[in-house]
């Protein structure tokens, strides 16, 4: 196939300092889909904004169709013929489907065509749905829209101004494994008809699944490019970290004991004032490790906070080792041995503008341990912080370091090491592992089994399913703010299978969610 794309030793400093992408070569060849894989922050989202013509690069050459390209702004990409569907949706919420996807190319027509012409503009965005298999209601604003229709609404859109190359920045990320087949289907259609992909994940499964190629990224530098029929998912995964990755945790069957949180009929608001929680129940035994799955927005967030104290509750109980939450405040709750890994780690997890030490002793500063009279035992302070450290592999110069300066993964480590050094008798962690390197995921992984195993009651809520079933002995499904699955995490059970409790397709008999 011929090259359509060379981009040659790119650098990449952002005004910060921040060196993302420190000499990376990519060769796209024309109708292939080429996969970009890497660690989070090894620079694949700089690298094709770069190319879009978001960011210019501090130096390095890009030819396109074989001559060299020099864009100042995404406007010349897209009439070069490059679509960007970003990881976060631009779309115009109070807008239609099919307005968003025209936006800024509405087809005109009468003297001076001064006249939108919907007509025309409906035939040529459902030719496009029709050719492509992405499904969208027209009509419908897109505020109202949910999340795998978005997408399909940015690819369309993408197609509408005639793109050839598409680059899709972990488009998976959003996606149910329903929704991903639906987009593989459609990402096939594409190169049926011409189209060139670069398609951007960490997901090695998909990798293999789709990709012709793929170009790995680490610390901002282009480790390899390899076929994929030559390759597996162990040596990718080895080349993007720079060592092997336990794909599975490794765990014994659990020993669940005494019931340590019992949910019963919960019902929640989220912050528009509408139901989010419709009658949650659910038990988490010491020594088990409960999952929560589902499509984000079904009620996790308002789960989390209800039980950690954030949110108040409308209705129902929560028991911890028997005492009712439900009027306690988030800072009684942290002081019952109840650890808690906050989804948004920046706002609610950690002080980014206090020191490592400072937010790792956030809960001991009144033991003893650490005061000398009415002072405070900096010496002990400074060895049991730098023990922490050690311990969970905060990477770090010294313990001095403000939080905020820390990347995500080692950040993600000074809150659980913070949240785990309490002894926690139940540990809640909310995307525990989000924005976190694949060698911390590991680790933080073997942590939260470590803690089953010492008799902990474990909850994990994760968008990401393969975590929630490598983690969790049972699975509760959370689709509407309602259970509407509970299911034991056997060996047969598929993500397929839950993938039809997230998508609301099926529903357990009520009897069956205990
Ligand atoms: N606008 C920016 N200013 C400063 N640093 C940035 C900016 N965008 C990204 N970075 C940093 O550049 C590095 C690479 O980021 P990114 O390209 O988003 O990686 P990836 O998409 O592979 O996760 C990270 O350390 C990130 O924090
Ligand atoms: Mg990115």
């Amino acid at each position: 196939m011929p090259i359509l794309l060379e981009m040659k030793d790119i650098h990449k400093v952002y005004p910060n300092g921040t060196a993302a992408n420190r000499g990376v070569h990519l060769t796209v060849h024309e109708g292939e889909i080429h996969a970009l894989v890497g660690e989070n922050g090894a620079g694949k989202s700089t690298l094709m904004k770069i190319l879009f013509g978001l960011e210019s690069p501090t130096s390095g050459t890009i030819e396109y169709k074989g001559q060299p390209i020099n864009f100042h702004g995404p406007r010349d990409a897209i009439q070069q013929g490059m679509g960007m569907v970003h990881q976060h949706f631009m779309l115009s919420p109070s807008l239609t489907v099919s307005e968003n996807i025209v936006l800024g190319n509405e087809p005109k027509r009468g003297p001076f065509s001064i006249f939108r012409d919907r007509a025309r503009e409906y035939r040529e965005v459902e030719q496009l749905v029709a050719t492509y298999g992405l499904q969208v209601n027209l009509q419908a604003k897109v505020e109202t829209i949910p999340v795998g229709q978005k997408q399909r609404v940015e690819i369309l859109k993408v197609l509408y101004q005639g793109a050839k190359l598409i680059i899709l920045d972990e488009p998976t990320a959003v996606l149910t494994p329903q929704e991903t087949d639906e987009l593989f289907d459609s990402i096939q259609a594409l190169i049926t008809e011409g189209h060139t992909i670069i398609f951007i994940t960490h997901k090695l499964r998909e990798v293999m699944r789709i990709s012709n190629r793929i170009t790995v990224l680490r610390a901002g530098k282009s480790i390899a490019t390899l076929q994929t029929k030559d390759t597996n998912q162990e040596e990718i995964s080895r080349l993007m970290v720079g060592r092997e990755v336990l794909f599975r945790v490794n765990k014994v069957p659990a020993e669940p004991k005494d019931v340590v949180l019992a949910v019963r009929n919960l019902e929640a608001l989220d912050d528009k004032g509408t139901k989010a929680l419709n009658g949650i129940s659910f038990d988490i035994r010491s020594g088990e490790v409960l999952g929560i799955a589902g499509v984000e927005g079904n009620g996790q967030t308002e789960l989390v906070e209800a039980i950690t104290g954030l949110r108040k509750a409308t209705a129902g109980h929560i028991r911890y080792q028997g005492k009712e939450l439900l009027e306690a405040s988030v800072a009684e709750i942290r002081k019952m041995k109840v650890g808690i890994i906050p989804e948004d780690r920046q706002t609610s997890g950690a002080s980014l503008t206090s020191t490592i030490a400072e937010n790792l002793m956030l809960d001991h500063y009144r033991n003893p341990e650490f005061k000398r009279g009415i002072f405070l035992n900096k010496k002990k302070i400074k060895q049991f912080t730098q023990i922490m450290m050690q311990t969970y592999d905060v990477r770090a110069q010294n313990e001095e370091i403000m939080a905020g300066a820390l990347s995500g993964g080692n950040l993600q480590k000074v809150v659980v090491a913070r949240e785990l050094s309490k002894n926690p008798k139940l540990l809640i962690a909310s995307q525990p592992t989000r924005g976190v390197d694949i060698g911390a995921i590991e680790f933080l992984h073997r942590e939260f089994i470590k803690r089953r195993d010492g008799g902990a009651a474990v909850m994990v809520v994760s968008a990401e399913l393969s975590e929630v079933m490598a983690l969790s002995d049972r699975i509760a499904v959370l689709y509407n703010g309602e259970i509407v699955a509970l299911l034991d995490n056997t060996p047969d059970l598929t993500e397929q299978e839950i993938g039809y409790y997230m998508l609301g397709i099926k529903k357990q008999e009520q009897e069956e969610v205990r």
